[in-house]
């Protein structure tokens, strides 16, 4: 198969329409058998219900190409289980697990020309995402939804790859206790646009939420949840039933402990006890671990060791690791990789 002649080394984080997408709707109580299409755009009626009332989710992970020239996908069967929380939450018939698993390899296999090559930085982003479609106007769940997959290929996330960057506490809350935050919802997005907006315009690259009960606990950021690192090289996350549970933080979290014979803890993290971190970054599908050299609270910095020319080294450890596994040059643990090709 040959590859689209693309510009694979300087892509940004955006998108770009490939061949094929995945669709399967839910009518009448059941899933349809779904199929690859070519048309990326969807006709519905100006009173669906993901119009009116956001009832919507989604997923992201990637594909890459492996040294040895396969393509694989990390971990889709942890997206597939995150997408049937995120449905069940916003009362919507889960996509069957088994289903998605097949409906990412379909997808990516259908736009294998734009995986890019190994080596190159860029990855091939995988949207799932499903939403209420049939006409709704009482507040109530929709009847029928439409569940799609597709690609893109996409470059790092923050414009400088591997520079660290700087962010501020934001004044705005992300999630509330018992609402949406440890799901994959739109609406949790669209709420988080005037806060970032706010948070570039001020020079700051991303927002660092805290708990929105207490706001003394670090709770993550708009895309992305925090890994720590202390001056004794522990690996600390935030725990917390308002965050996303991030599938790259659990993916290094293991590697941490069992590649690196690093101690890890998952724990209240506030804000207070920031300032003694010797590491900071963000973790996820898109921002892989994106090292962060300042914290801003209001005017008050916290500069990290690690400094801002390039990441600390046991994120750095971690990266390395961790893109490893992905790219197929450090055996990965049981199940993490799905080949495709
Ligand atoms: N937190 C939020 C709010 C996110 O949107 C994401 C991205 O998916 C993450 C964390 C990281 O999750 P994952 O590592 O599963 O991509
Ligand atoms: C991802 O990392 O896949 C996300 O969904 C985060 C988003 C901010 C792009």
């Amino acid at each position: 198969m040959e590859k689209k002649n693309l510009d694979w080394e300087n892509m940004g984080f955006s998108y770009m329409q490939t061949d094929k997408r995945y669709v399967a709707n839910y009518k009448d109580g059941k899933w349809d058998d779904g199929a690859l299409i070519d048309d990326a755009n969807i006709v519905m009626n100006e009173c669906a219900g993901v119009l009116q009332y956001s009832q919507s989710v989604f997923e992201g992970l990637k594909a890459y190409t492996t040294e040895d020239g396969h393509i694989v996908t990390f971990r889709p069967d942890l997206n597939a289980s995150r997408m049937v929380d995120s449905a069940k939450r916003l009362e919507m018939p889960p996509f069957p697990e088994e289903r998605f698993v097949d409906a990412v390899a379909q997808v990516v296999k259908a736009n294998a020309a734009y995986v890019p090559p190994y080596g190159s930085g860029a990855t091939l982003y995988i949207r799932p995402y499903m939403f209420g479609i049939n006409p709704v106007i009482g507040v109530k769940p929709a009847d029928e939804y439409q569940f799609r997959i597709f690609t893109t290929p996409v470059g790092p996330y923050f414009k400088g790859g591997a520079k660290p960057i700087t962010i501020c506490v934001s004044d705005f809350d992300r999630a509330a206790p018992h609402g949406t935050g440890h799901i994959k919802a739109g609406l949790n997005y669209a709420m988080s646009l005037h806060a970032i907006v706010t948070a570039h315009a001020n020079g700051f690259d991303e927002n660092m939420y805290l708990d929105s009960a207490t706001r003394t606990k670090v709770e993550e950021t708009g895309g992305a949840n925090f890994i720590f690192v202390t001056k004794d090289n522990k690996v600390v996350t935030p725990h917390s039933s308002t965050i996303l549970p991030s599938i790259t933080r659990r993916s290094i979290m293991y590697v941490a402990e069992h590649y690196l014979g690093l101690e890890v803890e998952e724990r209240d993290v506030y804000f207070d006890e920031v300032k003694d971190f010797a590491e900071c970054g963000l973790c996820g599908t898109a921002a892989v671990i994106s090292p962060v050299g300042k914290v801003v609270d209001h005017g008050k910095e916290i500069c990290f060791p690690s400094g801002m020319e390039k990441m600390g080294p046991v994120t750095q450890k971690l990266y390395d690791t961790l893109t490893g596994i992905q790219m197929g040059h450090i055996e990965a643990p049981e199940g993490w990789i799905k080949v495709i090709e």
